[in-house]
């Protein structure tokens, strides 16, 4: 197991918005969670990668606890985010944004290294290297946004709605994307809208309500699971059919 949430609360500072919750990720998997608007998964990312402290609970990652560090500590332990709103600094080159993503690093020839090991994963950030960020397409700023989360080699790439804004097309691409880094060693966990892509590309799924983890198994079960499809994930299966 690398990531186990245990029983974790956690808020804004007006009340629990994580009441309880349970979840663990598998290393080398990917790991897809679902729910409603306002069911708290984003916020189940910020709290792994310390942006909110869990009042209550434990994170454990890669065997030892992480509850309580900072941001910058989990993410030195192997553990990086791509937030759900568009994350790039626009009037940066997209270089620059990537080259961010090692801030910490003081070794020069470990960035270079790193840097021409996402380029060969993402030959944008090459080709339009000196482009600002701001002038790229929707696709292929996500792309440079996932280019920048591996520049310090993580072991764990949360990615928080990936396909929101991308068309179809472009959503698909994003996927084979995300299977790839995975293929490439990465574990994945993942927040998806679109249920049957998520966890399509899933190898487990994990179905949250309310601040709560309502089912977790593999992928397949749960997309296969007619009373989940209907009671949590409205029509959205039958939505993304059609698309
Ligand atoms: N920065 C914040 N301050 C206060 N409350 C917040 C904040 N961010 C989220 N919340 C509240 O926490 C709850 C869970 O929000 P969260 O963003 O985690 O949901 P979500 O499952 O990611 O939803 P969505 O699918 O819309 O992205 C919501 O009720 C939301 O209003
Ligand atoms: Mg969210």
């Amino acid at each position: 197991m690398l990531l186990q949430l245990d029983s974790v609360y956690a808020g804004y500072g007006g009340g629990d918005v994580l009441r309880g919750v349970a979840l663990t990720v598998e290393q080398g998997s990917i790991t897809c969670i679902v729910g409603p608007n306002g069911a708290g998964k984003s916020t189940v990312m910020a709290t792994i990668s310390g942006l909110l402290k869990p009042r209550q609970g434990d994170i454990i990652f890669d065997g030892r606890s992480i509850r309580g560090l900072r941001p910058q500590q989990i993410l030195a332990r192997g553990l990086a985010l791509v937030p759900q709103a568009h994350s790039l600094f626009p009037a940066l080159t997209v270089r620059e944004n990537v080259e961010l993503g090692a801030y910490m690093l003081n070794d020069i020839a470990l960035v270079r290294r790193r840097l021409a090991e996402v380029e060969a994963l993402f030959p944008i950030v090459r080709e339009r290297a000196t482009e600002k960020a701001g002038s790229l397409s929707g696709g292929q700023q996500r792309q440079v946004e996932f280019a920048r989360s591996l520049m310090l080699d993580p072991t764990l790439v949360m990615l928080d709605e990936p396909s929101m804004s991308l068309d179809p097309k472009t959503a698909k691409e994003m996927f084979k994307t995300v299977k790839t880094m995975n293929e490439a060693g990465r574990t994945i966990l993942l927040v998806e809208q679109n249920v049957r892509s998520g966890l399509g590309v899933a190898t487990h799924g994990v179905v949250m309500e309310s601040g709560k983890v309502r089912l977790i198994g593999p992928a397949q079960d749960i997309l296969s699971n007619p009373e989940i499809s209907a009671l949590y994930l409205g029509g959205s299966l039958e939505d993304t059919h059609a698309s």
